[in-house]
């Protein structure tokens, strides 16, 4: 290798590394260590089938929709724009991302939607309709216990890419083409 090639694969991977720690110290700082990845556009129009057909199904008096960790919110405003007559709430632990993602809202006018920044563990699931969720696998026990523990039988559950843990059984199960490496599979449960 000459030297022009050697200094421009430093100059590349001296790039990479700092990336890789800016983003790092961007989640520890504002996101307190949880990677904010968005769901990929292919699973979100699953997601959004799979709720609209449930809604039409169950034709329940109000049909509230609960997205597990909003992040900056791209995939609760597609579905608050598809189910209108649904009512959408994302929560999300991450101020910075709450912000934004209220911003978003209100340039989209769209009123069905709410964002709560709080811990999903400290939410009242008593009128909950469905959930989706896009989480860690780290998290999937955690949040198997969680809905095990706090949804109402006939609730609907969408996992994007990790199945949950504590037990839960797996209703279907869909392959979905995206361009995103590791979104290809969603999973979709029922609570008994
Ligand atoms: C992978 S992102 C998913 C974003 C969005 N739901 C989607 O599918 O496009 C996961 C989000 O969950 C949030 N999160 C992680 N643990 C949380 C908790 N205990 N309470 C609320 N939000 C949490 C993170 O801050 C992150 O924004």
């Amino acid at each position: 290798m000459d030297y022009l090639s050697l200094s421009f694969f430093n100059h590349v991977l001296f790039c990479v590394a700092l990336y890789l720690i800016l983003y790092n110290v961007y989640m520890l700082v504002f996101n307190k260590g949880v990677p904010n990845i968005r769901t990929a556009p292919g699973i979100r129009k699953k997601i959004i089938a799979l709720l609209k057909a449930d809604m039409a199904a169950r034709n329940l008096p109000a049909y509230t929709i609960v997205d597990m960790g909003s992040g900056n919110g791209l995939l609760t405003r597609k579905i608050a724009a598809a189910l209108p007559d649904a009512k959408v709430v994302g929560l999300e632990i991450s101020k910075q991302s709450v912000a934004w993602a209220n911003m978003m809202k209100k340039r989209q006018k769209l009123d069905n939607l709410e964002y709560i920044c709080t811990d999903f563990n400290a939410y009242d699931f008593s009128n909950v309709s469905a959930v989706v969720v896009f989480l860690s696998i780290y998290e999937m026990g955690m949040m198997g216990k969680l809905l095990n523990e706090k949804l109402k039988p006939g609730t609907l559950i969408t996992s994007n890419r990790f199945k949950l843990g504590d037990g839960w059984q797996v209703k279907e199960h869909f392959k979905v083409f995206t361009l995103y490496p590791f979104q290809k599979n969603l999973y979709l449960y029922e609570k008994r």
